[in-house]
């Protein structure tokens, strides 16, 4: 851990990471507290710390014995439910990686390409004559449902009460903390008993998805247990819905308001990759965090046992002692070795299909709606568990 600086006390603040603002404001929040220490208190509800700075943020990663998955949300730091893998340690979460692993190897990416290229073309077509569309609503939420609804094997019709949970859990509109929880709680319970259905079906009429693969896996010699298939469940209906939409929502925003970013991929859309590559860099959305199994410090910083540890990715990614010109978005960056998808043994499994589904999005887009700005008004605003847009950015072209 890097004791650069070792004040024994850290500046206290107090705010809500979950409250709505207008878009950008929170990582210029985030970049102020990089500049100001290396580690920051945060006493807003039940209190954590936000680690700053890029080597100390990794340390934090890869230090699975200190740093403990088991609560990943810093206001609760005794979560009474799980996500898997997500929120497994040590070796029952090895062994759910191993099994996991060929599901999302770029070979089983591979073949979900055709599926994903029709059906982004599908919703790029019934946008494309209208002129003007809310980016948010009308293409990066339903994108990105549909290849999970396929993944999993679950219909296409239920695509509307998948938005709906997402939202409740992912972007609450509750005020205080409590009410934050409670209600990200009760769209938890729901998903978990419409999946619970669903897993029992499988169990008796197994197919070719993500669910029956995983039914047949086992954790300890043992076949995996209903309640742990849910917490599965869960888990990659967080991690692969929200996470997509957001990218794709701040990489239209961006391109509609630097209209030379915008033109250099229609003409040259091999750029597409490394314009991804730098937007899930500059404006890395995840805000995992951890907990702390032991007394330990962080930055001269001494955290006590059983402390949440918050450790945003945009404040590592966009650090300056690392990336040249760090808050600059230069779409042809090269070599840009960033932590976007997080780092140490829980870096994003999905990766693969997430930057297949954003390929995809931005070439096809591209190609039917290559001149669109941002409508009057069109300027999203963010809230929820991580940054990015969950409403707005309102497009608008020339038909
Ligand atoms: C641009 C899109 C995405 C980003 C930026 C992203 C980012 C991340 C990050 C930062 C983590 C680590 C969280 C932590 O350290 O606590 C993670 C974990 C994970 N992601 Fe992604 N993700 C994306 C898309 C996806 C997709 C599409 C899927 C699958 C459908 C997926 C599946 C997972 C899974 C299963 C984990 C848990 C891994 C583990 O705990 O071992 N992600 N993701």
């Amino acid at each position: 851990m890097s004791t650069a600086e070792t004040a024994r006390t850290c500046p206290v603040h107090n705010f809500n990471h979950m409250e709505e603002m207008p878009y950008g404001e929170k990582i210029a929040r985030y970049d102020r507290l990089r500049d100001e220490a290396p580690v920051i208190r945060n006493d807003f509800a039940n209190g954590h710390y936000i680690v700053t700075r890029y080597e100390d943020i990794l340390s934090v990663y890869q230090d699975a014995e200190t740093f403990s998955n088991s609560a990943v949300t810093v206001f609760v730091p005794e979560p009474t439910y799980k996500w898997i893998p997500e929120m497994l340690d040590g070796d029952e979460h090895l062994q759910w990686r191993r099994q996991l692993g060929p599901q999302f190897s770029p070979k089983a990416v591979e073949r979900l390409e055709e599926k994903v290229r029709d059906r982004a073309v599908a919703l790029i077509e019934s946008i494309a004559e209208r002129g003007s569309c809310d980016f948010m609503q009308d293409f990066a939420f339903q994108f990105p449902s549909f290849i999970f609804l396929e993944l999993m094997g679950l219909p296409f019709a239920h695509l509307d009460r998948f938005m709906e949970w997402e939202h409740a859990i992912l972007h609450p509109s509750a005020s205080d903390a409590d009410a934050l929880t409670r209600e990200r709680e009760q769209a938890m319970v729901a998903v978990n008993e419409y999946f619970a259905e669903v897993i029992a079906d499988r169990r008796a009429n197994p197919g070719d998805d993500l669910i029956s693969n995983a039914i047949a896996f086992q954790v300890d010699g043992k076949p995996v247990s209903d309640e742990d298939m849910g917490s599965f469940c869960l888990l990659m209906f967080m991690a692969g819905l929200d996470t997509v939409s957001a990218t794709l929502g701040i990489s239209f925003y961006h391109l509609a308001t630097h209209q030379e970013d915008r033109q250099r991929l229609v003409d040259d859309p091999d750029l597409i990759p490394t314009a991804i590559e730098e937007f899930i860099r500059a404006y890395a959305i995840v805000l995992p965090a951890r907990k702390a199994m032991r007394d330990t410090e962080i930055a001269g910083c001494p955290i006590k046992a059983g402390e949440m540890i918050s450790v945003p990715l945009n404040l590592a990614t966009r650090d300056e002692s690392v990336y040249e010109d760090a808050k600059d978005v230069k779409i042809d960056r090269t070599p840009n070795n960033h932590i976007g998808f997080g780092a140490g043994p829980h870096r994003c499994l999905g990766s693969h299909l997430a930057r297949r589904e954003l390929k995809i999005a931005m070439e096809e887009w591209h190609k039917r709606i290559p001149n669109y700005r941002l409508a009057p008004g069109g300027a999203p605003t963010e809230s929820g568990a991580q940054l990015g847009p969950n409403g707005g950015v309102l497009l608008e072209w020339d038909v």
